[in-house]
């Protein structure tokens, strides 16, 4: 188990790059599986997520290389047609290799996807989608989904939510299906824009990506070279902003697209802090006084607050002044982290989706266990204001969404180091 060992107190100053996106990469990696030819993604961050989808491409027989940031996959062959049960359950985005898979080669057995223990993660749409496009789909024992379509059908598809993931699985399904696909209801998110432009690289007529509305026209056969660079991570960056509030100080975020954040701008200006665009991919935040808090603040979809900066959120306002209410309307289970808080000396009621934050005048240092990875960032940032040392357990968790944190972290001027050991708990 791998720990994060955090002494409170130190203002952060200097530069931060922002990594390509996490959910970006990892649906455009399942997207290569549609491409006979090669495709070059660069800009891919160095994570146990991105390891596992390369994993899992490897395993169904493709050619996959890394160098540096670019993961490079030669497409022509795939000899299998089974994800390894250790790989699909290690990350919730293994689900969205059915679309691909399933327009590739016309079966796949996978088992129900992992990710972060944040509630129940049903998949209903993106079954529903798959059988409305002809497949057929069984449940065989232990979990395992047995699904076969011979050629998909384009058709028009209601998403009930505009989920992320379905909104993906059916683009990536559409590709190589007969005739147009329309997803009515889609999911507005910048990492579904990025899908997009993938395909299009990839010849593939798509278009609406970014609206509720997208079209796709699929195609016989998907052979190109393609070389993409994958966007900016939003949440890696919405964090850096949220630590900088949090701890005070000054830090410029290089590489970084402000719309996708600007959200979280939005509520930290809100509660005081400075936040300026030095040109297209620079953004200055400064943090110099107590913070104050926010009357109500909704996660929602995109362009909305987004869930997976909620926790980082709540941390923030921990030490602000005044009373904040959260409200999460997309996961029904999303304040697990809230009871770690609360041994640092937070403030905070959890009734069903709502969050009421009292700001305290001090955290102390504590050792604290991270659940899940937006979780464990923000037990990150509560330790960075807290008085003394913090001990932040099971930082595997943390380690799915940020490439060494404490690396990024240190070199602005936090004191935090990792602590490896090699017990398992
Ligand atoms: C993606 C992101 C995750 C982010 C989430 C919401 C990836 C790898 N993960 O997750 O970081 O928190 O979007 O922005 O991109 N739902 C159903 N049935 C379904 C699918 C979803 O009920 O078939 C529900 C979910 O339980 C949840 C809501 O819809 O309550 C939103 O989920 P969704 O947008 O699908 O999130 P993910 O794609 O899993």
């Amino acid at each position: 188990m791998n720990r994060f060992i955090i002494e409170g107190g130190n203002r952060l100053h200097g530069k931060l790059n922002i990594p390509g996106a996490k959910n970006a990469v990892l649906p455009i990696l399942a997207a290569t599986i549609l491409n006979r030819g090669i495709s070059r993604i660069k800009n891919c961050p160095n994570l146990e997520d991105t390891k596992t989808m390369q994993e899992i491409l490897i395993s169904l027989g493709l050619h996959v290389e890394n160098d540096k940031q670019d993961i490079v996959v030669y497409g022509e062959n795939i000899t299998a047609n089974t994800i390894p049960e250790s790989l699909a359950g290690k990350m919730r985005s293994s689900i969205v290799l059915m679309g691909a898979v399933l327009g590739r080669i016309g079966e796949i057995y996978i088992s129900y996807p992992g990710g972060c223990a944040i509630g129940p993660r049903p998949i209903d749409m993106h079954l529903n989608s798959l059988r409305k496009m002809g497949a057929e789909i069984d449940d065989l024992y232990k979990g395992t989904l047995h699904c076969k379509a011979a050629k998909f059908k384009g058709t028009e598809i209601l998403l009930d939510y505009p989920s992320v993931g379905a909104t993906e699985n059916t683009m990536l399904a559409a590709c190589l299906a007969e005739g147009e696909t329309i997803i009515r209801n889609a999911a507005k998110e910048p990492e579904i824009v990025d899908l997009q432009n993938f395909l299009q690289q990839m010849g593939v007529a798509v278009y609406g990506a970014g609206t509720g509305v997208i079209h796709i026209t699929g195609k016989p056969i998907i052979k190109a070279d393609v070389t993409y660079s994958v966007i900016p991570d939003r949440i890696v960056a919405g964090t850096y902003m949220a630590c900088v509030a949090a701890t005070g100080g000054e830090i410029v975020l290089s590489s970084i697209d402000y719309e996708p954040v600007s959200s979280i701008a939005y509520c930290l200006r809100n509660c005081g802090v400075s936040i300026e665009t030095l040109n297209k991919k620079e953004v200055k935040v400064k943090s110099l006084q107590r913070l104050k808090a926010i009357e109500v603040i909704r996660t929602s979809p995109y362009p909305g607050f987004p869930t997976d900066l909620q926790p980082q959120l709540v941390a923030v306002l921990s030490k602000s002044s005044g009373t904040s209410v959260i409200i999460e309307t997309v996961f029904e289970n999303r304040y697990g982290y809230v009871e770690q808080l609360m041994r640092m000396g937070a403030d905070i009621t959890v009734r069903e989706r709502v969050a009421v934050v009292k700001g305290v005048r001090k955290l102390t240092g504590a050792e604290v266990d991270a659940c899940d990875l937006r979780g464990g960032a923000a037990l990150a940032i509560a330790a960075l204001i807290a008085e003394g040392t913090s001990t932040i357990n099971h930082v595997m968790h943390i380690d799915r969404g940020y490439e060494a944190l404490e690396n990024s972290l240190a070199s602005v001027g936090a004191s935090i180091r990792r602590e490896r050991s090699n017990s398992v708990s």
